[in-house]
């Protein structure tokens, strides 16, 4: 029991089943390196404030990187009593240099170690997600988007209440989910001014009464600031909340994405080929190939959002400052990384790898997407929109009870509804010269799309 941080006031042993209750050291031993490098800005300040000599610094430091190489070679031992990362670092510096080990604590308090190290490691972890993202773009997203490709004129049916609504370029479709990407990407940064700021040196509630230079560990950490209230610091989880939320929305997009891809994908629709190295197939059935990686990003929203919302419960109701019950942040955080980090690399496979289609894409297009169109040459004539788009539906009902295509009418059918209608509405019936009046920005021509492109190309340029 020796290795016990908090032993002295205690009479007897903690029953196993508590000890295995209480320990994290099984899920916060993947932050031993923030761990580490804590303690080494912090032996920094002790030495400044006096608290250990030059010496005692150096055989701390000396010992840490020790256990930084045991950690880093994978023969770090952890041995019962290893309550947490803290506790079995700490423990470890003992063994290895004895008594000036005892001296590495002063002052500091786990609450406060614990925050600072999830801020490293989160940091990190940010950045790795940020170059997955720029990935995704870089090989998943621009390899459909070349003005060299032919890729760029594709068009196909845009569906809305997943029912035909109006001819699209893929491409265009492509780009509507590389903005939303986009958005996830700057909202990470976002996230990231917030967990930069150094919470050590604020004890485990008041701050610190010894002479510790806050600033030096903020320089040593490279943080961009300095936690402003040791209350706030040792028991706000709302940096680790924001990550948990902002993986939720990420995949939340992606599984739209996906879901897109799979619909796409069936024989029915048949727009799309995935590769195989994404699909897997059927122990029964063995005409089967199944869009898995598409299931899979598609369910891991799911997932994540039950982190975040399983966190913010445990948080919902709890008192200010550190609670143990904080001790569950770091599971979720964990799992909603190493989640994100697999689907943003699975996607940018998927993407990467994605066949089209393109001849039955545009078969699939069909005259009545075009009802729009008509609605806007009466438009183009002088009637107003909301009269223009009754004679539309008229004509569209027409084509029905006549059991043609809209664009089979002929102008004495359509002079019937409008006498607005003259033989030159044939040039409505063209799916290409439909998709180039829509030249606003943002729009589906292929000017505006090229602009979106390049938006996006300069966008990644700065990220
Ligand atoms: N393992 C703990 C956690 O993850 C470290 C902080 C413990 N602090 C305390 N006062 N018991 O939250």
């Amino acid at each position: 029991e020796g290795n016990k941080l908090w032993g002295g006031r205690f009479v007897g042993d903690t029953d196993p089943i508590m000890e295995k209750f209480n320990a994290s050291i099984a899920y916060d031993q993947r932050m031993w390196d923030a761990d580490i490098r804590g303690s080494k800005a912090y032996v920094k300040a002790l030495e400044k404030a006096k608290l250990v000599t030059t010496d005692e610094m150096n055989q701390i430091l000396h010992g840490l990187d020790q256990i930084s190489e045991e950690w880093s070679k994978g023969v770090f031992v952890i041995k019962p009593g290893d309550e947490d990362i803290h506790t079995a670092n700490e423990r470890r510096l003992k063994e290895l240099i004895g008594a000036p080990a005892g001296k590495l604590h002063t002052g500091r308090s786990r609450n406060d170690q614990v925050v600072t190290d999830m801020m490293l490691w989160l940091r990190d972890a940010i950045s790795t997600l940020t170059e997955n993202a720029l990935q995704l773009f870089s090989c998943g997203v621009f390899c459909h988007l070349s003005q060299n490709l032919r890729e760029i004129d594709v068009l196909f049916p845009g569906y809305t209440h997943m029912q035909r609504a109006q001819p699209i370029r893929w491409s265009h479709w492509i780009l509507s989910h590389a903005v939303a990407l986009s958005r996830d990407v700057e909202r990470l940064q976002e996230i990231k001014k917030r967990v930069n700021v150094l919470p050590l040196g604020s004890g485990a509630i008041a701050g610190t009464p010894l002479d510790i230079d806050r600033e030096l560990l903020r320089q040593e950490l490279a943080f961009d600031g300095i936690s402003l209230n040791s209350m706030d610091a040792t028991g706000q989880r709302d940096s680790v909340v924001e990550f948990l939320f902002w993986a939720s929305l990420c995949l939340t997009h992606l599984s739209k994405m996906a879901e897109d891809l799979m619909l796409y994908s069936t024989k029915e629709f048949s727009f799309i080929t995935l590769s195989d190295a994404y699909s897997t197939g059927s122990s029964l059935m063995p005409q089967k190939k199944n869009a898995d990686s598409l299931e899979l990003i598609r369910s891991k929203a799911g997932r994540v959002f039950g982190r975040c919302a399983g966190f913010i419960m445990t948080l919902k109701g709890l008192p200010s400052t550190y609670n143990k019950d904080l001790q569950e942040d770091k599971e979720a955080m964990f799992d909603c990384y190493d989640t994100v980090h697999a689907v943003l690399q699975v996607t940018t496979g998927v993407m990467s790898t994605l066949q089209i289609n393109q001849s039955v894409m545009e078969a699939a297009l069909s005259p009545d997407m075009l009802a729009t169109d008509l609605a806007y040459y009466l438009v183009r004539k002088g009637m107003p929109f909301r009269e223009a788009h009754g004679v539309s539906g008229k004509a569209v009902f027409t084509a029905e009870s006549k059991n043609v295509t809209l664009n089979q009418l002929t102008v004495e059918d359509l002079s019937a509804v409008s006498p607005l209608f003259e033989s030159d509405v044939s040039s409505v019936w063209d799916y290409r010269s439909s998709v180039e009046q829509y030249s606003a920005p943002g729009g589906t021509a292929k000017s505006s799309v090229a602009a979106q492109v390049e938006h996006l190309r300069n966008w990644l340029k700065k990220q």
